[in-house]
């Protein structure tokens, strides 16, 4: 019996912190979370805690700032992964 190879190959972006510096803005907003890259721009005005709060990841490494909100999910960012971070 055969097996079929079902091997997906999916290449992954690397960016380094400084090319997601050049997106700091409400209108260009990248952020990193635990090695990943996130454009959230879309999320900025759905943002429950307000889109000053959010804002504070554009632009940076929010690992801390993200992962110290007992609220936030990961997963919910899924569909605005980038790439990883270099
Ligand atoms: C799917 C995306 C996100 C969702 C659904 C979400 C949701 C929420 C919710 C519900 C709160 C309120 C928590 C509370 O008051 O206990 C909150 C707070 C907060 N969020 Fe998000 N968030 C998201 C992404 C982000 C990202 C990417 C950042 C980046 C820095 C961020 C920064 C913050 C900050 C700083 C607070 C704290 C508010 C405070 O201290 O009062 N959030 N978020």
């Amino acid at each position: 019996m055969s097996k079929k190879n079902n091997t997906t190959t999916t290449i992954v972006k690397l960016y380094t912190l400084q090319e997601v510096s050049s997106h700091s803005s409400e209108n260009d907003c990248w952020t990193a979370i635990d090695g990943k890259i996130y454009d959230i721009t879309t999320v900025i005005p759905l943002h429950p805690a307000g889109k000053d709060k959010i804002m504070r990841g554009c632009g940076v490494d929010a690992t801390n700032t993200f992962n110290r909100v007992g609220a936030h999910d990961i997963e919910k960012l899924k569909q605005n992964f980038v790439g990883n971070l270099k």
